[in-house]
């Protein structure tokens, strides 16, 4: 692919802060993002800019018609110095479901996985050392045809911008989370777009998680439409540990987000890494489970949160029920070492996971 480069002189930089607890999630920006354009059936201009506005028609699609959709991956410094992207592929990959699911035109994997690479190439300094950190990485795509009318968009953006990060939830991994079960409000639906990153899956979450908020949970576990089974949390999939070490995922279906996390995990447990499976897990038999002590420990998987634990439920009825003793659990701690150990390049990871990130 033919980028264009167009660099900020370096003393107009900014830099990396030199302290984690300096990059709370989401709010840093590196110096440069990545754009193409999708018009008359090709990707054309691909080019690295200084991060900044991106000029759009107030009738572009994806203002009024939520045309939008994006990923969000990681990379990480290895103690070899080198930048590592974790399982990038699989963003790839899930950017062109998210596409297909709302009438976008796809792009082609092996252009993203030079766009990021590049892109990483000259924010190298943006790439975080100390532990709970990474440099989060997020592609989206948006429809930006000038046009009123409900029709998919006959062109598009693709972007990529970079943001150093610390912990996804504040206190990072030594606090468990609160989670509000409700019938009152379901993220997606069967036959809808849940099990894609569509911006408006997100937007939909907003008043819910404002709901959870005033009822003293950080989130909310949503549940199927029928509101008998689990489905995942707004922000990551959940699971539970049984006794016996084992994690329970709640089976993918179409109203839930086929973690990249969760997938990997599951891909461990083949590997006899870990104790892991799928379940359809029914309301009532997890709030009993969690209360006569079956169930040890719970918590969240994506690659914002990465493994976060849970250590409170609150239902509908305001009954509070806690999971163990509502502390981070060995199982929970296990797994976030495993994960985060793989990923920083602490412990070694199945061929193919990581990709060491080129120099151009
Ligand atoms: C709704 C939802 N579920 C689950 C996840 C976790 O997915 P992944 O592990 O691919 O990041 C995310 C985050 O991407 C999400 O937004």
């Amino acid at each position: 692919m033919n980028i264009r480069y167009e660099l900020l002189a370096p003393a107009d930089r900014k830099k990396l802060p030199n302290c984690v607890s300096d990059m709370p999630f989401g709010a840093l920006r590196t110096n440069h993002m990545f754009l193409v354009d999708y018009l008359d059936g090709e990707w054309r201009d691909a080019r690295i800019v200084p991060y900044g506005p991106i000029p759009l028609m107030p009738g572009a699609v994806a203002l009024h018609y939520g045309q939008a959709i994006f990923e969000g991956a990681k990379a990480f410094r290895h103690p070899d110095g080198e930048i590592y992207l974790w399982r990038f592929e699989k963003n790839a990959e899930r950017i062109n479901h998210s596409a297909r699911n709302i009438c976008m035109a796809e792009i082609p994997e092996d252009m993203q996985q030079e766009a990021v690479e590049r892109l990483i190439d000259v924010e190298r300094e943006w790439c975080p050392v100390e532990p709970e950190s990474a440099l989060y990485i997020r592609p989206f795509m948006f429809g930006t045809q000038d046009i009123l009318g409900v029709r998919p968009s006959d062109s598009y953006t693709y972007c990529i911008m970079l943001s150093p990060c610390g912990p996804y939830y504040k206190g990072g991994f030594s606090k468990s989370l609160e989670l509000l079960i409700t019938c009152k409000y379901h993220r997606a639906v069967s036959g809808g777009t849940g099990t894609s990153k569509v911006a408006g899956n997100y937007a939909a979450s907003l008043l819910p998680a404002e709901y959870a908020h005033s009822q003293g949970a950080d989130q909310v576990l949503y549940l199927d439409c029928t509101n008998t089974y689990l489905e995942e949390v707004g922000t990551m999939n959940h699971y539970h540990v049984l006794k016996d070490g084992t994690f329970i995922i709640p089976e993918f279906s179409d109203s839930i987000l086929k973690s990249i996390t969760s997938s990997t995990v599951l891909e461990l447990a083949a590997a006899g890494k870990v104790k892991a499976r799928q379940e359809h897990i029914r309301l009532d038999s997890f709030i009993e489970g969690v209360k006569s002590g079956e169930i040890i420990e719970a918590g969240g998987l994506g690659t914002a949160a990465v493994v976060s634990p849970v250590g409170k439920y609150i239902l509908e009825d305001g009954t509070v029920v806690t999971v163990g003793d509502g502390r981070v659990g060995e199982h929970t701690r296990n797994l976030y070492e495993l994960y985060n150990g793989m990923q920083t390049g602490k412990i070694p990871a199945p061929a193919g996971w990581l990709k060491k990130v080129g120099r151009f």
